[in-house]
């Protein structure tokens, strides 16, 4: 009798010949349990998200605990909802897939044990997925035309990095944050003016009201000509914030999320086109932005005028694609498929996972 690991094998293996596969994919790495099915890497069937904010909310930010119960309640019902959208069984999925780090480890163990035990059941290749990786290919939903090579701005709340897409499943690394990521950044600046978490999402919401020029913050310094460094910016916004409040003055909470944000979106877009200008940009299709962060208003607006004025092609998630979801693990699933990349039954959740 054939072992699982052997036919989920020779099945991958049908599906690499065909080109084609349906994944039904499962993302658990921090606060939103989500599922999809994808069709080919490209194309959106269903995608489910379970956020989990409320539950969350209460503590200032993610409670690791409380998230990997929650995911372990939430799991099974989230992929009955994706498979019932997309109007399809588990029979009748080709492969499935889950993320398999970097993220909390509990919360990832969760995805990685649900989806282990309905790949093995239903006897599927099952492939594990980075979630960085997930974020660079959401890019490959919401623009069907695009290919690498291109260079992707990733910046979410665990990540800012300046990454070459060199070919599916190929990175190379040309910057990085030296300390805080973007997101951390953006949700540190907006717990110290008393927003709830997460953070991101609500500065900029807020900055949109505000003016940018009202406060002068310091622009980051780098030892790398393209990495990133947040945490001193963070801390002369919080200076800012505690003198004015040692002032006894009413905090203009606007015009302090829009001066952080404007220094944060420049600093992200300015790094890019040295890059860009110093390194040729002949060699890419154009740029991206992946990751939480690249829902910002001002980044998305940044970079879409950089981008036009260096001639290049800019490439964005739709918005709800842009923060954690199971399509763009989905999507990133197809391509390792296609390389041959399946997961055997000991795959286990790896927190601290890299993309390069
Ligand atoms: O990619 P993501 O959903 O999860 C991680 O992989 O980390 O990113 C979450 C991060 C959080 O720090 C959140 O505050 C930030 O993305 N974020 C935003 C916005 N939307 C989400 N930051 C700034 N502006 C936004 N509109
Ligand atoms: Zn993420």
């Amino acid at each position: 009798m054939m072992n699982y690991f052997e036919l989920s094998r020779g099945k991958a293996e049908e599906l690499r010949a065909r080109r084609t596969a349906r994944i039904l994919a499962l993302e658990t790495s921090c606060d939103e349990t989500a599922a999809a099915v994808i069709e080919n890497g490209r194309k959106i069937l269903s995608n489910v998200v379970f956020s989990q904010i409320d539950l969350h909310e209460l503590y200032g930010g993610v409670v690791p605990e409380i998230a990997s119960r929650a995911h372990m309640e939430a799991c099974d019902r989230v992929v009955d909802q994706a498979l019932k959208e997309a109007g399809m069984s588990l029979q009748d999925v080709d492969a499935l897939a889950v993320t398999k780090g970097p993220g909390l480890v509990g919360a990832l163990l969760t995805g990685v044990n649900c989806m282990k035990g309905l790949a093995f059941a239903a006897e599927k290749p099952l492939v594990g997925v980075n979630h960085i990786e997930g974020h660079v290919s959401a890019n490959y939903l919401s623009h069907p035309e695009l290919e690498p090579p291109f260079l992707c701005l990733v910046v979410s709340g665990g990540h800012s990095h300046l990454v070459e897409v060199a070919d599916y499943g190929e990175y190379r690394a040309l910057g990085q944050t030296a300390d805080d990521a973007a997101g951390e950044a953006f949700d540190k600046a907006a717990r110290a003016l008393g927003l709830p978490y997460p953070g991101g999402p609500r500065i900029d919401a807020l900055a949109e009201e505000g003016n940018p020029e009202a406060f002068v913050l310091p622009s980051p310094k780098t030892e790398g000509r393209y990495d990133y460094s947040f945490s001193g910016l963070k801390t002369a916004f919080m200076n800012t914030v505690h003198t004015l409040e040692q002032r006894g003055e009413s905090l203009p909470k606007a015009d302090l999320a829009a001066s952080f944000r404007r220094v944060v979106c420049r600093e992200l877009t300015g790094k890019a086109r040295l890059l860009l200008e110093e390194h040729g940009r002949d060699g890419y299709r154009g740029f991206a932005l992946a990751g939480g962060v690249s829902a910002n208003r001002e980044l998305r607006r940044m970079a879409a005028a950089m981008c036009e004025e260096l001639g290049m092609t800019l490439f964005m998630p739709e918005i709800h694609l842009c923060t954690d979801n199971g399509a763009m693990i989905g999507s990133a699933a197809y391509y390792r498929l296609m390389n041959g990349e399946i997961a055997g039954l000991e795959l286990n959740a790896m927190p601290a996972l890299r993309l390069v």
